[in-house]
């Protein structure tokens, strides 16, 4: 598909939230309960991701998917509280995997606290998430949610493992962001509407999508990386950390020999020297990386929507359709 020349008008996240204004301001209250320790750090530490929340995608997933069959009740908000506690430990690992100080406009925990608290903290917030699902009888929650879990893990790994030998290709990128970010989102869309149907067909549909779709998430948070904003978190980290994404390879694949070595030295050596990354960011941009690297995002927004079209019309696939457009038009 061709990148869409007119101008698609965009949703703020605001405007989404409207209609789910109420389950929202719910699932913030049993997400801030969920955590609650008393233990004076956790505590502490608690009340400080409470008030840096984030976007609070994967919850809008949940509920507005549960919508598209039925009434939110309360499974739904066990799963949308599941969903932020599974995201949020593994952000917290993973700005100390990726030794990132910032995170949501400000301090990560790893910042604030170190590793060591960071990754008690990420293993907490895991067990509090595995503790909702259990005191609620929500087995099916679980089962859908554990895979997600084990594949984050494989995904940051398997990330990991290809920084360290620069080798990737765009298959290998695509397993990456598949298991590290799609999977979670994946499951949320499953779950959400696993709590108000039980129909085999329409379950695995909204489980592609959601996968579609986080995909396309990752892809855009990937081009962020490139640009020069304020995102409320690094600019420029997936180079200092040798994290090879799809603009880069796209752009490895078209230079010449000496190109290509001179920019993989430099990202082997020299991936903490400003101005060398400079000139990589300038060599992706040069190559049309960035503009190849949307195209993919827009392909797989498009299988999205195709998906998503197959359900009734109504006031929640409205809401679901505006969400993913904010996904992919995104700026932080
Ligand atoms: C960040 O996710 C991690 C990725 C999968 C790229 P979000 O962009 O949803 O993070 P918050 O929750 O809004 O901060
Ligand atoms: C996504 O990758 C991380 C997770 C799925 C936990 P990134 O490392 O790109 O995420 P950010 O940019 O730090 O949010
Ligand atoms: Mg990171
Ligand atoms: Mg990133």
């Amino acid at each position: 598909m061709e990148q869409p020349k007119t101008v698609i008008s965009v949703a703020s996240l605001k405007e989404i939230k409207a209609p789910i204004r109420d389950e929202l301001a719910l699932f913030e209250d049993k997400f801030k309960a969920a955590m609650e320790s008393d233990t004076p750090l956790l505590d502490r530490i608690s009340r400080y991701i409470v008030k840096r929340k984030g976007k609070q995608v994967r919850p809008m997933f949940v509920f507005l998917c549960a919508k598209l069959n039925g009434e939110v009740n309360e499974s739904t908000y066990n799963a949308a509280s599941l969903v932020e506690l599974l995201h949020t430990a593994t952000l917290v690992h993973d700005d100390v995997v990726d030794e990132s100080y910032e995170r949501r406009g400000f301090f990560s925990l790893k910042a604030l606290w170190g590793s060591k608290v960071a990754v008690l903290v990420g293993d907490y917030l895991l067990s509090r998430g595995l503790l909702l699902a259990l005191d609620n009888n929500e087995h099916h929650l679980l089962q859908i949610l554990s895979g997600a879990v084990k594949e984050m893990s494989e995904g940051e790994l398997l990330q990991l493992e290809k920084a360290r030998r620069l080798d990737i290709k765009e298959d290998v990128y695509y397993q990456i962001i598949r298991k590290k970010t799609a999977s979670l989102i994946a499951s949320s869309c499953k779950a959400g509407l696993a709590t108000t149907s039980s129909n085999k067909e329409d379950l695995e549909k909204i489980r592609k999508f959601g996968n579609y779709i986080g995909i396309a998430f990752q892809i855009r948070d990937d081009l962020l990386d490139f640009g020069s904003e304020d995102i409320g978190k690094p600019v420029g980290g997936d180079i200092k950390e040798k994290k090879m994404t799809l603009p880069l390879i796209y752009a490895l694949n078209q230079c010449s020999k000496a190109e290509k070595r001179k920019v993989i030295n430099i990202i082997k050596n020299n991936s903490k020297d400003q101005a060398k990354v400079a000139y990589v960011i300038d060599f992706v941009r040069n190559s049309g990386g960035i503009e190849y690297s949307q195209q993919a995002m827009y392909d797989y927004r498009t299988k999205a929507f195709e998906l998503l079209h197959t359900f009734p019309l109504s006031p929640a696939r409205e809401s679901l359709e505006q969400l993913v457009t904010f996904v992919t038009e995104r700026k932080k």
